[in-house]
């Protein structure tokens, strides 16, 4: 299976506080991400804001190479806000640090 292209597209900086768009391509081409992860970058840590994949995409894997690559480029990576049981699941599958803040 060819995997998803994830790119990271700087929105803006904001005094210390970087906030990125990290966005997952189809491999068939289509112009727009299918998915696209909001986190905010603070010094060598760096915080999942959200996570949406459209509808059509889900359970392929999108979600996952947004974490992946987020894991990659950030080690020091954690996700806060409150989710539901289904999201809480692909968490808990991708491997995400959460902490209890909210
Ligand atoms: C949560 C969300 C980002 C997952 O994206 P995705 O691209 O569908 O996830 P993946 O295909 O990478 O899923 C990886 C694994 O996570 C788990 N998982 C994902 N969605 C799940 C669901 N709805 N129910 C149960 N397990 C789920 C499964 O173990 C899955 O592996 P599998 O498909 O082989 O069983 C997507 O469903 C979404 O956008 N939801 C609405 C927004 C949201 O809740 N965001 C999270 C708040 S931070």
């Amino acid at each position: 299976m060819t995997l998803p292209r994830v790119e990271f597209r700087k929105i803006r900086t904001d005094g210390p506080v970087v906030y990125w768009y990290v966005e997952a391509y189809s491999p068939d081409d289509f112009v727009f991400p299918v998915g696209t992860g909001y986190v905010l970058e603070a010094g060598t840590a760096a915080h999942l804001s959200y996570i949406l994949v459209a509808d059509q995409w889900r359970r392929k894997g999108y979600g996952t190479a947004i974490f992946q690559a987020c894991k990659s480029r950030w080690t020091n990576f954690i996700s806060t806000g409150s989710m539901d049981s289904a999201s809480e699941l692909f968490m808990s599958a991708a491997g995400i640090l959460k902490t209890s803040e909210e």
